[in-house]
């Protein structure tokens, strides 16, 4: 009778441990299971970050440099490029890093030079992850209120530019028979939320695609992964984000509560600690 009550006791124990760790994740059980980044995967790799000059990229960007890895940092912004990769190179004296500005919603022949340059960098070893962050997101408005000008804006940088940049990289890495595409989509390409209607669009879109490339480039030694944070607080201007733990573990910038459906201004982020987030490349399957 004893050892049955200790055998419950335990067990309720190890249940309640589970959903407290549920409750307190920021990721679901599969990734929590990867446990912390490698460094063995990144260090010495070329990853190619876009939307690098400040907020999740910015994180990334870090790191990555903490994990040793060698980085092509894009966006429009030289001028918060240099500024990123300053703070990085004070952080990690031996980081190698270059910056790669340009704009993502540029023409296939301007995209193809830039694809070539980021191939040339350090020593021509080639981009080993391509993390696909950058995006453009307009003011919340309802799907009726978008202009055709909003849509293509939107389009161009999320979905047209990032699809034209992996097809002009994709070859390289082909050729090599190795690469990794690390995709910043959104739960917003999972879900619905209201005001966020092309945006959303423009995540559904580029899940779409990146889980067919997969499909079609895993046995090539191509991976993909496609990542899908709810809302995330970040820090837009300069160091303010450099409070952050410089350990290797990825972490980003402090959670929020994910939005109410009618509520979605950005007043409703709640702060929360910062915690670990689903950011190291990994295959998905
Ligand atoms: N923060 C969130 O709550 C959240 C939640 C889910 C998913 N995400 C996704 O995570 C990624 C990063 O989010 P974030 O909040 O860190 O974004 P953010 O602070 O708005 O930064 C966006 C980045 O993209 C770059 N960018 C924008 N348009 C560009 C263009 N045409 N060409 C090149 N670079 C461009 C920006 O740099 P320049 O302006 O210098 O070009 C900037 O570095 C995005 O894909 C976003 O959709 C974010």
């Amino acid at each position: 009778m004893l050892a049955l009550l200790a055998v419950g006791a335990l067990s309720l124990f190890a249940i309640g441990a589970v959903l407290a760790k549920f409750a307190t994740a920021d990721g679901d059980f599969t990734l929590l299971s990867k446990g912390r980044a490698k460094r063995q995967r990144v260090e010495g790799k070329v990853v190619w970050i876009t939307g690098a000059s400040r907020g999740i990229g910015e994180v990334l960007a870090e790191q990555f440099a903490c994990l040793g890895a060698k980085l092509i940092l894009s966006s429009r912004n030289v001028t918060e490029l240099e500024r990123v990769k300053t703070a990085i190179v004070g952080k990690y004296p031996g980081a190698s890093i270059e910056v790669l500005p340009f704009d993502l919603a540029s023409d296939e022949e301007t995209l193809k030079d830039v694809v070539q340059k980021a191939e040339s960098l350090f020593s021509a070893s080639g981009v080993e992850y391509m993390v696909h962050n950058a995006a453009y997101e307009r003011p919340k408005r309802k799907a009726l209120d978008e202009t055709e000008e909003g849509l293509r804006a939107i389009f161009n940088t999320n979905v047209l530019g990032t699809i034209t940049l992996t097809n002009l990289l994709a070859p390289f890495m082909l050729k090599r028979g190795r690469g990794h595409f690390v995709v910043m989509s959104s739960a917003a390409g999972k879900c619905p939320a209201p005001g966020q209607a092309i945006y959303s669009a423009s995540k559904h879109a580029l899940n779409g695609y990146f889980h067919t490339l997969r499909s079609e480039l895993y046995h090539e030694g191509i991976e993909v992964t496609v990542v899908c944070p709810g809302p995330i607080r970040t820090y837009t201007t300069s160091g303010a984000g450099s409070s952050h733990s410089g350990s290797c573990k990825i972490l980003l910038a402090e959670m929020s509560t994910p939005l109410r459906s009618t509520d979605h201004n950005q007043s409703m982020y709640h702060q929360k600690g910062v915690r670990s987030l689903l950011l190291l490349p990994q295959p998905m399957g």
